[in-house]
């Protein structure tokens, strides 16, 4: 065995003899000859093998390897400009670490159901190597924005004794003798480290009890949440569009190959640059209005509104100032209009819809409170929230990025489901 390689790295090895380990992707037959299509994890790679250059065994090994057997293969790296790679490997030694039985996944069209229960072999496939990379790329550009603007990572609980985003959606579970709740969302803990650290993110898994089957909803998703002292609305959204804009940029940089595979229109991602446009939700209801939409005002957006407004931009577009009533407890409401929270949602081009939801947050402690009990929220639970109130309280803002959203938009899928490597969803707990 000679020198084990990455196949990423093949083009330092030119005419030299290396040894790659990975699995069979695709082979081909054709008389004297034996395509092994050899793959990783790091890239795939042509491997040829001619029965007059190695020992009859080896010439059998290579006929009798099935789609995903496990193998150690040894040649020489030459040029193959047909090939995206540019390089394949004229085989000498071949060693079955574990002959795979008959492999599910085959070249026919498969429904997403038999997909979905197959998702632990699906992931070897070129398209999910692609969508899982993106995914990388955006989780380490989003984390590389905040730690570079000198942000605390503070991690926050998954399991609460209180509700953030309202009490419908709720992952109950046992907690010893009492109640608690998976996370919903890490801002109400953000909040208080806010007002440690003064600038911080948080990053995890939330969970909500989603019984909605659409193309946008998860009931275990990940969020990124900054949350900043000393900030207003403005200045909250002006940090959600400088942050989209690196996430983006990031990607188009580090995972171009990744985009072509997906086949994702590159141009279309190539104008998101901030500023974007900031619209009142007042505009927001008047373009749903031109555009015939049946919409009551008052009302949050669904699905289709979504769609419908951020069709009229070609970047991302911010609406501010939702009525509070459809709204978070914990938003501060804008002066000029009691009804109105100093709320607000980007929502991606395209037809994503929402891939940020933010606010200012309640300062003030009584005003706080009276909300805590409009909404018929326990006290008990909230008293160390409304805390963070009575000990400096300032103006705060933040918001939370949904990742899966963020990958459907940016890769152009149709779904949620493939932007997470084991999705959850209603009906959906396996593998
Ligand atoms: O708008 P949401 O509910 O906001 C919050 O949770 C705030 N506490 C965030 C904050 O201010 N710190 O959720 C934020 C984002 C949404 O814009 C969306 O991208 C994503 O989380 N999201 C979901 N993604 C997938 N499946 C679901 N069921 C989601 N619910 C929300
Ligand atoms: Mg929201």
């Amino acid at each position: 065995m000679s020198q084990i390689i990455k196949i990423k790295d093949v083009a330092q090895y030119l005419d030299q003899e290396v040894t790659f380990q990975g699995w069979l992707y695709n082979k081909r037959s054709s008389g004297k000859l034996r395509f092994l299509l050899v793959r990783d994890g790091s890239e795939t790679i042509q491997c040829v093998v001619f029965k007059g250059d190695v020992p009859e065994e080896i010439f059998d090994d290579a006929t009798k390897l099935t789609q995903e057997s496990a193998l150690r293969i040894t040649g020489v790296i030459a040029k193959d400009e047909r090939s995206a790679l540019g390089y394949e490997m004229q085989v000498k030694g071949l060693e079955i670490v574990s002959l795979a039985d008959e492999y599910p996944i085959t070249k026919k069209e498969h429904g997403t159901d038999f997909l979905m229960d197959h998702r632990h072999l699906w992931l070897r496939s070129s398209r999910q190597h692609a969508i899982i990379r993106i995914r990388h790329e955006i989780i380490r550009s989003a984390r590389e924005f905040f730690d570079d603007r000198g942000f605390t990572l503070v991690d926050t609980p998954i399991f609460t004794p209180n509700a953030a985003e309202g009490t419908t959606n709720l992952f109950e579970t046992d907690y010893f003798d009492e109640k608690a709740y998976l996370a919903q969302s890490g801002q109400l803990y953000g909040e208080a480290a806010a007002m440690a650290f003064g600038d911080i993110y948080c990053f995890g898994p939330t969970f909500r009890a989603e019984k909605s089957k659409t193309r946008r909803h998860l009931t275990e998703f990940w969020m990124i949440e900054p949350e900043m002292a000393f900030c207003d609305l403005e200045k909250d959204m002006q940090v959600a569009e400088e942050f989209i804009t690196h996430i983006v940029k990031s990607v188009l940089k580090n995972r171009r190959n990744e985009l072509v595979i997906l086949e994702r229109d590159i141009e279309k991602l190539e104008k998101i640059e901030a500023p974007f446009p900031k619209i009142h939700y007042d505009d927001a209801v008047e373009i749903l209005k031109k555009n015939n939409i049946d919409f009551e005002y008052g009302g949050d957006f669904g699905g289709t509104d979504e769609t419908v407004i951020s069709e009229q931009f070609d970047r991302p577009v911010i609406v501010h100032r939702y009525p509070a009533a459809v709204k978070a407890f914990y938003m501060k409401r804008d002066d000029k209009n009691p009804d109105l929270a100093l709320a607000m949602d980007m929502l991606a081009p395209e037809g994503y819809g929402e891939i940020i939801g933010g606010s200012q947050r309640e300062d003030d402690h009584q005003v706080l409170l009276d909300r805590v009990k409009e909404h018929n929220l326990p006290e008990k639970a909230f008293a160390w929230y409304l805390d963070i109130r009575k000990y400096g309280s300032v103006p705060h803002a933040g918001f939370g990025l949904g990742i899966e959203r963020t990958v459907s938009w940016i890769c152009g899928l149709n779904h949620v489901r493939e932007t997470i490597p084991f999705p959850r969803f209603m009906n959906r707990l396996y593998p």
